[in-house]
């Protein structure tokens, strides 16, 4: 049974964000609003069209698009070492592809060009530890990274991102954000039911790896500003996807507390 998504995906948009031009009949939200390319949120203009809001989404949403490539292709590799999981993990990898094509028509209608090349060494580091633990058959450490870190900075960059969001890609980005969860607690039940012969693993890969994450969230904070995307709401929505998947998982909070010191030390 999968948990209830904490935060409130599918419906969220910012109280103050208030209709500037025409109203698009076509959104269900009542308060966000556009547009001809702009929108004001917490009494700020975002300018869709602008130069420096492109050059910025060039290299975001290449990560995203990048990011959601690595989680089907992870989610795929992890089937490979528990074949009895593999027909499950193939959906769950199918959805990460339609994740990554909603993205791709999300720089589309902006009229932006991806930056791939840069997204890929952003990954690189988090991808190379992946493969490491594939290799050795490290189930525990490819469920941390890709269904606990790579979910939680998903599920954070989203929420953060759907509250500033074009309307096109506040839509996509919705429903991409609960498919998010349902991955996020496939890897959690996971690693509860095999807590008690995981655990050495799971800090120890946590330890490792929860740095990555850190330091891709500094990397990408001034052009996620561009997007009005502040780096401590990042940071703070992250620390609660996370914290709350280790909790369900069944790990008390001392240990909790020791595995989200890695982020800071
Ligand atoms: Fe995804
Ligand atoms: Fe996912």
């Amino acid at each position: 049974m999968n948990k209830l998504p904490i935060f409130g995906i599918g419906g969220y948009s910012h109280p103050d964000c208030i209709l500037l031009e025409r109203f698009m009949p076509t959104l269900e939200s009542p308060s966000v609003a556009v547009l001809d390319g702009s929108v004001e949120c917490l009494g700020e203009s975002i300018d869709f069209t602008a130069e420096s809001y492109k050059d910025a989404y060039s290299r975001i949403n290449a990560i995203v698009i990048e990011g959601e490539k690595e989680a089907h292709d992870n989610y795929v590799s992890i089937g490979t070492l528990i074949p009895d999981q593999a027909e499950e993990l193939l959906k769950l990898a199918r959805m990460e592809q339609r994740h990554m094509k909603g993205f791709m028509a999300c720089g589309k209608n902006l009229g932006v060009t991806a930056d791939m090349a840069f997204a890929k060494e952003f990954f690189s580091p988090l991808h190379g530890n992946f493969q490491e633990a594939l290799k050795e058959g490290k189930v525990t450490t490819c469920f941390l990274i890709q269904a606990i870190l790579i979910e939680a900075f998903a599920i954070s960059a989203y929420h953060v991102y759907i509250r500033v969001a074009d309307p096109f890609a506040k839509k996509i980005t919705e429903g991409v954000v609960k498919d998010e969860y349902l991955h996020l607690n496939y890897g959690q039940e996971w690693l509860k039911a095999n807590l008690k012969t995981c655990k050495e693993e799971l800090m120890q890969a946590n330890k490792e790896n929860l740095p990555l994450i850190r330091s891709m969230l500094d990397q990408v904070a001034t052009d996620a500003s561009e997007l009005h995307m502040d780096k401590e709401e990042l940071m703070e929505e992250f620390m609660i996807a996370y914290q709350d998947a280790l909790t369900d998982i069944g790990l008390d909070n001392r240990e909790i507390a020791r595995m989200a010191l890695a982020a800071v030390v």
